[in-house]
């Protein structure tokens, strides 16, 4: 999978970026010993297995086996092209790449030129917003409050209102119709042609966490309808895996450990400039498990904040339920009728607003109160429909524990016996596929001989060994395919007089469980000395000789019963030499 990209370039990357810091950007990470440890962001689990070892530069997790190198986990985290995560992190280490042949990336151009494309846009609207045309945008921008700063940091843009300005613009920067298209950005005519999408509005660039334009929010400066046209869906645009504001909000959300989630664009920014700064926007739909696990990525602790007018609407309550079933805590402040975060904040100041967030009421509180608001509690009717309405949430948590605190609280508050609430919750729970699909997900170890992993841990822990186990022991001596994978490339950077790291090795071994192995191999536990390994290294050759000639003979003696079976004489009589040619070397 290298390929394309020469070896001493991989080399050069990997020595200079530190994986601790490439993972901790995504996954909280903690010290522990000479690693570091996170829940695995792979699999679901409750206690970390996922390890970092900043020694080996690599990441392993004991629970669903997946592991890899700085490359591998943009790859498959991010998900992220080998080429992208090689370019992304030269980028970091300052490492200069040679050109690549691109012909061989047609998946990878197409979506660049989407990239590409979108930024060109952004930029064209951001130009717009400048020039004379764009006057009343800016007072209307202004009037809201947004100051010059916001307006650049947000790169907030505006388009005049004709039907080919930005068609024109990126004709003549030679994109073509179909990428345009492609990108959302013109909607073909019926009867042939192309008009640009979004005409008199002001432009909010959509980023992603990694700063990339990815789509578009546009909205008008007056009353009209609609009041904000969007990107539709396109292969960089994925509606509900983004969240507006993420990648100028992520440093403070991980610092301050919460994160603030507001409905618009303008909820974010104003807040945001006013300084608090762990701030992003849902963008007014309901949220996905694909938000809530990039979230998770930086923070468990989710503080939404409700439009005055929004506030109490069990259905929207409803979808915050996706983030009780990913395990993060979710409290809510709900505004003033007729308030959104943006006018609140101009109104009464950001430290109003982070007073009401650090009073904010944990979700199944809220839930509750909206209910016994709505309905009639002394009613026995009703009582039962709340009951049912909390049970639903309820039903999501996914530790025990909590769910029976939750559980035991809601009896007292609703005068329940607690013993019908958990029947009824049952009820729930049985009507679920799977409440906890980790189990599913959870790989077992792989089942190789720790002869063969002891090998392979040797050699990547004492090149000078490797030598040794050269002389006697050939890849194809090894039993397991994916350990001869593995020796084949140790062997071979050994002999061009490479580092024979981990790492760099990983680079070479592509998608199959061989990574799996490796790493399992890296992370076996042992305290040997250097004397000691040398000794070890000869033990496992031997044994791993002997194991290998148990086998062969032990696949010889099945032919030779075939060939006695068969009455094949010539066969047979081969078959015999071999094997006593097998038990004399033996001895
Ligand atoms: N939205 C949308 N399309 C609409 C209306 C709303 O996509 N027709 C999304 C936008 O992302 C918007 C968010 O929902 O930012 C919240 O909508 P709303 O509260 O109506 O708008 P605001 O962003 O508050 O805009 P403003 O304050 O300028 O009215
Ligand atoms: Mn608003």
């Amino acid at each position: 999978m290298a390929g394309l990209i020469p070896d001493n370039c991989l080399e050069d990357i990997l020595s200079r970026v530190n994986i601790v810091d490439v993972i901790s950007a995504y996954v909280p990470l903690k010290k522990a010993g000479r690693n570091f440890k996170a829940c695995c962001p792979f699999h679901e689990e409750k206690t970390p297995s996922f390890v970092v070892s900043a020694d080996r530069q690599i990441y392993h997790c004991f629970g669903c086996g997946e592991s890899g190198n700085a490359f591998k986990f943009l790859m498959r985290h991010e998900r992220m092209e080998f080429l992208e995560a090689v370019e992304l992190l030269a980028k970091k280490a300052g490492v200069v790449l040679p050109e690549t042949k691109k012909q061989d990336q047609t998946a990878v151009n197409f979506v660049n030129q989407l990239y590409k494309v979108n930024e060109l846009a952004a930029a064209f609207y951001e130009n717009n917003l400048s020039l004379p045309p764009a006057k009343h945008a800016k007072d209307y921008l202004g009037k809201r409050g947004l100051t010059e700063e916001s307006l650049k940091l947000f790169k907030l843009g505006f388009v005049p209102d004709k039907w080919d300005l930005l068609l024109n613009y990126l004709k003549s920067k030679n994109v073509s119709l179909s990428v345009m298209e492609k990108a959302g950005l013109i909607v073909p005519k019926d009867n042939g042609g192309y008009y640009d999408r979004y005409r008199n509005r002001i432009i909010f660039p959509i980023l992603d966490a990694r700063d990339r334009v990815i789509g578009f929010g546009a909205r008008v400066l007056d009353n009209s309808l609609p009041k904000y046209i969007n990107s539709p869906e396109t292969p960089v645009y994925v509606k509900g895996r983004n969240l507006y504001g993420l990648n100028f909000a992520k440093d403070a959300i991980r610092e301050l450990d919460f994160v603030v989630i507001v409905e618009g664009y303008l909820d974010v920014i104003v807040p945001f400039q006013a300084g608090l700064k762990n701030i992003v926007a849902s963008s007014g739909t309901a949220f996905t498990s694909e938000q809530a696990r990039l979230l998770k990525r930086y923070t468990s602790n989710v503080v939404v904040v409700y439009d005055g007018d929004a506030a109490g609407q069990i259905a929207s309550l409803r979808s915050l339920d996706i983030f009780i079933e990913e395990e993060m805590s979710v409290k809510i402040v709900s505004l003033p009728a007729g308030f959104d975060p943006d006018s609140f904040v101009r109104k009464n100041g950001v430290d109003s607003l982070k007073e009401k967030i650090s009073k904010a009421q944990n979700l199944f509180d809220y839930k509750l109160g909206v209910l016994k608001s709505r309905f009639n509690y002394r009613n026995i009717d009703e009582k039962a429909k709340i009951a049912q309405a909390m049970l639903e949430s309820l039903a999501k948590i996914k530790d025990a524990v909590l769910r029976s605190e939750y559980l035991k609280k809601l009896a007292q508050d609703l005068d329940i016996k607690e013993d019908a609430l958990f029947q009824e919750l049952k009820k729930i729970d049985t009507g679920k596929p799977s409440v906890n699909h980790s189990a599913i997900e959870v790989r077992k170890q792989l089942n190789i001989s720790p002869t063969e992993k002891l090998l392979i841990k040797l050699m990547l822990e004492e090149n000078d060994l490797i030598t040794r186990i050269k002389n006697s022991l050939h890849p194809h001596d090894f039993i397991d395919e994916r350990s001869t994978k593995i020796v084949t490339h140790i062997f071979k950077l050994f002999d061009e007089g490479r580092s024979v790291e981990p790492n760099l090795l990983m680079s070479h071994l592509g998608h199959d469980d061989s990574t799996q192995l490796l790493c399992e191999s890296i992370f076996l536990p042992d305290q040997l000395s250097s004397d000691e390994k040398e000794k070890v290294a000869d033990d496992c050759v031997k044994r791993l000789k002997h194991e290998k000639s148990r086998l062969h003979r032990q696949s010889l003696e099945q032919e030779i019963k075939i060939a006695q079976n068969s009455g094949d004489e010539d066969k047979l009589q081969s078959l015999l030499q071999e094997f006593h040619g097998l038990i004399k070397k033996k001895g």
